[in-house]
């Protein structure tokens, strides 16, 4: 995973150096690190935050698999679903991953509205929550609305009442860290306002480097080649109250169809919304390209029309954006638009996850 902070993963990413820019960024040539590999059914793809490497850490892509590894689990309904949504929570019950569920990063308000959806390709069904406040586990809310209502989306209010008649608890999830991040962001946002701030050697690193892990997305192949997907993510942080990122968005933040392949996207949403970027991702899979050659030609279109929008500076990238895709047959590959993201995988009988290197179009 990017160790970019929040403000530059999702917002404006100053890491990317000037010399020899104008001719890269002009012509982007992708440089694949991890090439698209076979893999091996099933398998478990997640952005970089679905695996750690400390020992006995516990993870996404390895939760999720335990649970495809368990045949009396997947022999229930939606079992792989389930994988899906159990390994999204590991991360949504962490509160030291601040764009995620329980510690994630608040709105402008103070505020952790977070975003979620889940996708099921056997069924082809959808669900979706957004702006959902109080509940840790939005991607559980999304499986419940994909299970349990004829619709696919809700927000709000609606969607935090559907919570509570589904069981879950009514949690505040502003952690006392979080709520430091945000007044810190808060005092020093504006000349123009009457806050102050303390001066910095009164502020903890930690609090003033607001460092964060980005959004989570997880996609699964069963070995019978079944698939399912999700995203969840606590958004943009210091977000006006209401926005919507691609994370919910069926099509932008995941996306799987059961005969191809799912995907699904971390980093700058709205780039992934008015690009379609995970249906898209999956089209391209469709149209025969390999995972990781799906992800760059997404990126490449992105870039493309993100420039139309005048939202590179001096030729380069403000934002950075990944995208992750398996294929029916339990190939996968990653991509992200400015090198240096990586991401999760587990597959076959790997005793353990793994991450490798998105391949990329810009250089860093
Ligand atoms: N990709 C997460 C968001 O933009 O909210």
């Amino acid at each position: 995973m990017s160790d970019l902070s929040r403000r530059s993963f999702l917002g404006g990413l100053a890491a990317v150096p000037a010399a020899g820019c104008a001719q890269l960024f002009a012509d982007p040539d992708p440089a694949p690190a991890t090439a698209t590999r076979a893999g091996r059914r099933p398998v478990v793809i997640a952005s970089g935050n679905g695996w750690w490497p400390e020992p006995g850490r516990a993870s996404a892509v390895e939760t999720a698999m335990k649970v495809i590894r368990d045949p009396a689990r997947m022999a229930k309904r939606y079992g792989l679903l389930e994988a899906v949504v159990e390994g999204l929570a590991v991360q949504e019950d962490d509160p030291t991953d601040h764009s995620v569920g329980l510690g994630g990063l608040p709105n402008e308000d103070g505020v952790v509205q977070l975003d979620a959806s889940v996708m099921y390709g056997p069924t082809h069904q959808a669900g979706a929550v957004g702006a959902l406040e109080n509940i840790q586990n939005p991607a559980r809310v999304a499986m419940s609305v994909l299970r349990y209502t004829d619709h696919s989306f809700l927000v709000g209010k609606g969607a935090y009442d559907f919570a509570r008649a589904m069981g879950l608890p009514h949690t505040e999830l502003l952690t006392e860290e979080a709520r430091q991040i945000w007044l810190y962001w808060r005092q020093k946002h504006s000349e123009n306002d009457d806050w102050i701030a303390p001066p910095d050697d009164e502020v903890p690193q930690a609090i003033r480097d607001q460092v964060t892990w980005g959004t989570i997305h997880v996609s699964a192949v069963a070995p019978d080649g079944s698939i399912a997907c999700g995203t969840t993510t606590s958004g943009l942080s210091w977000k006006i109250p209401g926005r919507l990122g691609d994370s919910p968005i069926v099509g932008a933040g995941m996306y799987c169809d059961n005969d191809v392949g799912t995907a699904g996207a971390t980093g700058r949403g709205e780039e992934s919304i008015v690009n379609c970027g995970a249906f898209s991702v999956v089209d391209n899979m469709r149209r025969g390209l390999e995972p990781q050659e799906a992800c760059l030609e997404l990126l490449k279109r992105l870039a493309t029309n993100a420039k139309k929008r005048g939202l590179f500076k001096d030729g380069k990238p403000t934002f950075n954006i990944s995208f992750y895709a398996a294929r029916k047959d339990g190939a996968y590959g990653s991509a992200c638009l400015v090198e240096g993201n990586e991401f999760a995988v587990i597959d076959g009988d790997s005793p353990t996850g793994r991450r490798e290197k998105c391949g990329w179009v810009y250089d860093k």
